[in-house]
């Protein structure tokens, strides 16, 4: 049973489903808020598979993903990293921010993206060979300037990608409406306005307003807050910092509503 809501944007379920069938890793791009593990979760209880989530970072290391040996009761013992885990599992592995990791800890995991699927394991000197139902899913955010620390073309290339943006004004409206049962008319306020903050490139916001920050804002106001300080906390103080570009999203804010 699928406990998720997840509303489908453009052909991203049946694209899940032909990945899996097929065994070939899915990589998910996409701005902060978007939906991308809703997404993967919603997936996950679809095809009623665990999913085991790894956050990637540059401090991760092989040995956090693979596993390694630790010390209990005065004995070495053997324990499993999660992607070992989802190996042997058959589990859907969600490798969030799959970029911010370090180049060595990915390419380890190449092996396991590509027709071998397989993932050697040099401290206890094993290879694991992937079930059919193990599925590899990552994601990561272009927009992040990461510089020279980009995803290696040998990397892109085991995976089949998609792109997520923000939805269009009815179905971001429907999400919202789904997810908080606020009233339509605020609804149609917070989209709008959404509509209008991400169309203005001179804001120079480092990201838009993403669909989290208007669920965010719509359960403010469902608690009761008045809509325009639930738009300003939830929304423009968690986009900037700038005292200006906040004034001009509290202007922007009291138009909307
Ligand atoms: N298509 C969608 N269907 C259902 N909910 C959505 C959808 N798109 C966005 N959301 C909602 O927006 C919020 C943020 O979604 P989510 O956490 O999946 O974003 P994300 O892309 O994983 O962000 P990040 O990159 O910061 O991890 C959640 O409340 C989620 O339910
Ligand atoms: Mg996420």
């Amino acid at each position: 049973m699928n406990i998720t809501y997840y509303r489908e944007i453009n052909g991203e379920i049946d694209l899940f489903k032909c990945c899996y069938q097929q065994q070939l890793p899915l990589l998910i791009k996409g701005p902060t808020g978007c939906g991308k593990t809703q997404y993967v979760t919603a997936m996950a209880e679809y095809l009623q598979r665990p999913l085991i989530k790894v956050l990637c970072n540059e401090d991760t290391t092989a040995g956090d993903l693979l596993g390694r040996f630790l010390l209990k009761n005065q004995e070495t013992i053997w324990q499993d990293g999660p992607v070992t885990r989802a190996v042997r599992e058959g589990a859907i592995l969600y490798l969030d921010e799959i970029a911010e990791a370090r180049e060595d800890v990915i390419v380890a995991l190449h092996p396991l993206t590509d027709h071998r699927r397989e993932i050697y394991i040099d401290k206890i000197n094993e290879t694991i060979r992937a079930p059919s139902n193990f599925f590899c899913v990552a994601s990561y955010n272009p927009g992040y300037q990461r510089g020279i620390r980009d995803l290696k073309p040998s990397t892109r290339q085991r995976f089949v990608s998609i792109s997520f943006s923000y939805p269009s004004i009815d179905v971001e409206s429907e999400i919202v409406i789904q997810l908080t049962g606020i009233p339509i008319r605020y609804v149609t306020c917070l989209v709008k306005m959404a509509s209008a903050i991400r169309s203005q490139a001179e804001l120079g916001l480092r990201e838009t307003v993403s669909t989290r920050l208007l669920v965010n804002a719509a359960l403010l106001i469902k608690a009761g807050m008045d809509p325009r300080d639930a738009a300003y906390m939830a929304i423009a103080e968690a986009l900037t910092d700038d005292k200006r570009t906040l004034d001009s999203l509290k202007q922007l804010i009291s138009f909307s509503f």
